[in-house]
């Protein structure tokens, strides 16, 4: 039976329908609202009540720590599936049979190609410059490496714009890090896999062969894994919201990438070490830095703490936390922070102050710890996380060109001053 809302302004009643999901959420679908009421809206800074869209994408229960993506389980995906068939799951549906997933590697891998040109776009760059600009920057300057990716309707054309990134941008990748490292660009190998083939292109040094290390593969699956959708999150809204302007792709992915490098969002798993490593230089003072946590007049947070959506363990978080002990142990490297990390999180975890404001680790707490035993630079950690995010980018794109969604155009309640008289500059 379908349910209304009812809202009451000066008297006046007004109806509304209430939709639900699949996993029974519920919304008041309030499309009718300025219409049916001459002009009222609603506002909601920061979005914390509203929703954007209707999504199949990724489905995730902030109060009970659930995450899935079209439906499968985050811990089943990460332990049973490879990142090449996740990324097509969370893009067309369906986890891929074999003569699919075929057809997607050797797809990208046909389109691995950087037109030699870019190269010279990222000469231009400082060796100092933040990964994050120049994958941004080079993401954008792609499009006009790439015009029929552009202006794409049909699944065809948008099929070739996605194979297309889906290839280049990990090269972009170890082309930003080798840059950033003083080495020269490489090109990856068509006999590897998605993962293998990235740490080849990362990794391989001028003078010697690149040998496959099995630990690492897996665990660069398993975090791309991990990272590769979280339904309406900053990033990903801004990709919908640039693509529903019909920009294009890479235009909407460009942004996707500003948006994450932010240190309240993907920005913070570097923002994580470089907490752990201040405490750790500071002596390892784990107490000073949780009360500075607390304490309202320092803007101090703790890196990796906290969600908007997770008011319970966040699910990636206690899979990282696992495979960073794995980790850690399969590539025989200890790392004094992880001690400090795991002690700020037992503190953290029976800390009235966390307690009572539901903040428990995030995906970022423990990510970087991995990431640095790979041997990847810090600088280089939000570009991992958009690495893996690419395909829910494009996913949530495509979702959003098909279903023909209309431009997003939020509106405002204006607070500044009424109409007055201009004031030639003597006066003023
Ligand atoms: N350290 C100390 N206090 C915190 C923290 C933290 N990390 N996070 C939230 N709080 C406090 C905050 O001060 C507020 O306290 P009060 O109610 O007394 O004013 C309360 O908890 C609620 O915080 P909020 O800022 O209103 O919550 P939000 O949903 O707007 O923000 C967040 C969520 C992730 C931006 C925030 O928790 C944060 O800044 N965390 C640190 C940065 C971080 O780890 N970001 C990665 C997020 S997960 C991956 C991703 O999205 O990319």
């Amino acid at each position: 039976m379908s349910k209304n809302a009812t809202l009451e302004i000066d008297g006046k009643k007004y109806e509304f329908p209430v939709i639900e999901g699949t996993e029974n959420e519920v919304a008041i679908n309030i499309k009718t609202l300025r219409a049916a009421t001459d002009g009222v809206i609603t506002i909601d800074p920061g979005y914390k009540n509203t929703g954007s869209c209707e999504s199949a994408i990724t489905f995730l229960d902030g109060e009970k720590g659930v995450l899935r993506y079209r439906g499968y389980s985050i811990e089943e995906l990460a332990e049973k599936a490879d990142f090449l068939e996740v990324a097509y799951l969370l893009i067309f549906g369906e986890l891929p049979t074999t003569e699919q997933l075929a057809k997607f590697d050797s797809d990208i891998k046909n389109q691995s190609h950087v037109d030699e040109d870019v190269k010279k776009i990222l000469d231009g760059f400082p060796k100092s410059a933040h990964p994050m600009g120049v994958l941004a920057s080079l993401t954008s300057a792609l499009i006009a490496f790439n015009p029929t990716s552009v202006n794409v309707d049909s699944e065809e054309e948008m099929y070739n714009a996605i194979v297309r990134i889906m290839a280049k941008f990990p090269v972009l990748c170890a082309w930003a890090y080798r840059k950033n490292a003083g080495l020269p660009l490489d090109y990856g190998d068509d006999n590897l896999g998605y993962v293998d083939n990235f740490l080849k292109m990362m990794f391989k040094k001028p003078s010697g062969e690149y040998n496959s290390n099995k630990v690492m593969v897996n665990a660069l699956d398993k975090l791309l894994i991990l990272h590769a959708d979280h339904e309406q999150n900053c990033s990903t809204s801004t990709v919908r919201i640039v693509g529903s302007s019909h920009a294009g792709l890479f235009a909407s992915l460009s942004a996707g990438m500003s948006a994450l490098w932010g240190p309240l969002h993907g920005g913070a798993n570097q923002a994580v070490i470089e907490m752990l490593e201040a405490i750790k230089a500071d002596g390892g003072d784990t107490k000073k830095y949780m009360a500075k946590a607390k304490d309202k007049n320092d803007p101090f947070r703790l890196m990796g703490f906290g969600h908007r959506v997770y008011k319970n363990f966040d699910p990636r978080a206690k899979i990282i936390k696992v495979a960073a002990d794995e980790v850690l142990n399969d590539l025989g490297v200890e790392d004094p922070i992880l001690e400090i990390a795991k002690g700020l999180e037992k503190e953290a975890l029976s800390d009235p102050y966390f307690v009572d404001r539901k903040l428990y680790p995030n995906v970022d707490f423990y990510s970087g710890i991995i990431y640095r035993a790979m041997g990847i630079p810090v600088e280089m950690f939000t570009a991992m996380f958009a690495l893996g995010r690419l395909p829910g980018w494009v996913a949530q794109w495509k979702e959003m060109r098909l279903r023909k969604e209309p431009i997003g155009r939020p509106r405002q309640i204006y607070i500044g001053e009424n109409h007055r008289p201009f004031k030639s500059i003597d006066n003023r």
